[in-house]
């Protein structure tokens, strides 16, 4: 049986144990992976830009012998008014065997998955979940750590419009981590379910196993109340408060990044971060996603 991939809300421990587990197994054989995609089709429909996800969905589905088709939104029919669900029904019927989908509007992957029956994937929604995000971050802190339970995992910057931020809120506790969350007041939901402790940054970066920075997203709103400059100073991941962060704590940010603005240039490539790591993780946990919703937990 085949399934869709929604959001980290929706999958328990064990099926987030089975996709890390089956990424180990894609690292393990990423020289000659089997081709157990051959003759399969996904389709790659980004509504917003992305060059990670889109081109590691894209290498992950190639490496495993599928066929990709990438969607151009202006060139397409939505431009005469076609809705996602009849892109989606139409890509359905052409046999299709499963859609990755990124898309400004919360919640749309879900609804549109009790409708159809071709699985999906969601790379990414609104300001709500972005799953494969997530769990390309649980395998990076595991490969790192041994484990994610146990782990202190601070997130900091602009948490309210992270998707990722609430992937993780959803996930990391489920997996047994401690969660720290850090930024403008502003910038933080004002509410968050499970137990997530918030600490002011200084404590928070001195206090984490992981510092998981965030992109300030000043394409979801307007207006910041403080200069760039400002944020830096006070809500970034400065040299001066890296040096806080405990003996062997590490530096993740699920990208892009401005440097200069949540994190200082010099770091992201520093002996603590783990950044390029995500990024070459995030084809290994596309290649177990992909496994997963085509062909089940066999
Ligand atoms: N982290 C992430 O989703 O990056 P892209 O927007 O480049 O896909």
């Amino acid at each position: 049986m085949s399934n869709s991939l929604l959001g980290m809300a929706e999958l328990t421990r064990d099926q987030i144990n089975h996709l890390l587990e089956r990424t180990r197994f894609w690292q393990e054989h990423w020289q000659a992976p089997p081709q157990v995609l051959a003759n399969r089709t996904i389709a790659n429909l980004f509504f917003e830009p992305s060059t990670r996800t889109r081109f590691s969905f894209e290498m992950a589905a190639k490496r495993m012998g599928a066929h990709v088709l990438n969607f151009m939104e202006s060139a397409s029919s939505t431009t005469k008014g076609e809705s996602l669900y009849d892109t989606v029904k139409t890509l359905e019927a052409m046999g299709f065997d499963a859609v990755v989908i990124r898309h400004k509007e919360n919640g749309i992957v879900h609804s549109l998955a009790s409708l159809v029956d071709v699985p999906l994937i969601n790379a990414g929604t609104g300001t709500t979940e972005h799953p494969t995000q997530c769990l390309l971050d649980l395998y990076t802190i595991s490969q790192h750590f041994g484990t994610v339970k146990g782990i202190t995992v601070a997130i900091i910057g602009d948490i309210l419009h992270s998707r990722v931020a609430m992937s993780h809120l959803a996930a990391l506790p489920k997996m047994g981590a401690r969660v720290i969350i850090s930024g403008p007041r502003h910038l933080l939901p004002t509410e968050v379910l499970g137990p997530i402790e918030f600490w002011p940054i200084d404590q928070a970066v001195a206090e984490a196993d992981v510092v998981m920075m965030l992109r300030l997203q000043l394409e979801r709103f307007s207006d910041l109340a403080l200069s760039v400059d400002q944020y830096h100073r006070d809500y970034g991941l400065t040299e001066k408060r890296a040096k806080m962060m405990r003996p062997g704590a590490v530096i993740m940010h699920p990208g892009p990044v401005n440097r200069g603005v949540e994190i200082a240039g010099s770091l992201i490539e520093c002996e603590r971060s783990l950044i390029n790591r995500q990024v070459a993780n995030g084809v290994l946990t596309r290649m177990a996603i992909l496994e997963w919703v085509i062909q089940g937990e066999s």
